[in-house]
């Protein structure tokens, strides 16, 4: 059964009719094209679906359609300022931190959330903070490293 759904999604509020028990993360690549985000394990275990909840990282696989209603939902492609990736976004590409890019947008949102709370982080505050996203190919220094740069 469908229902109509209103969610703010990137500064947006949407009406979106949907299975109210999809998860969230189906809803904003399937309904919506938001395909920053990514699908790997879907139990909550890869954090390759990261996006904003209220400025909090969460598993995006992890919410039910129902569940994200009344929230502020940001993605990876809300990041952007004026048509411009953001800064967190350019110090991947500065420092390399990327290479199949799979776990990318996932790792920046969790990232966005964690800085936005802790402006002056350690490398083990940052290590601590992405643990529950998983790279499998750049290994993880690099990725630190940006997102240290961009710490204030
Ligand atoms: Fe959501 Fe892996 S797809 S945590």
């Amino acid at each position: 059964p469908s229902l109509t759904l209103l969610l703010r999604i990137n500064g947006l509020t949407l009406r979106i009719d949907a299975d109210p028990m999809t998860r969230l993360s189906r809803i904003l690549r399937d309904e919506l094209g938001l395909t920053g985000l990514k699908e790997g394990c879907c139990e909550g275990e890869c954090g390759a679906c990261t996006v904003l909840v209220d400025g909090l990282p969460v598993n995006a696989c992890l919410v039910l359609g129902f569940q994200a209603q009344d929230r502020n939902i940001t993605t990876v492609e809300g990041l952007r300022e004026a048509g411009k990736l953001a800064g967190l976004q350019e110090a991947f590409l500065t420092y390399g931190a990327v290479q199949c890019g799979y776990c990318s947008p996932g790792m920046v949102m969790a990232a966005e959330g964690f800085l936005r709370a802790n402006t002056d982080p350690s490398a083990g505050e940052i290590r601590h903070a992405l643990a529950g996203n998983l790279c499998r190919c750049t290994g993880f220094e690099t990725i630190v490293q940006a997102v240290a740069s961009e710490a204030a």
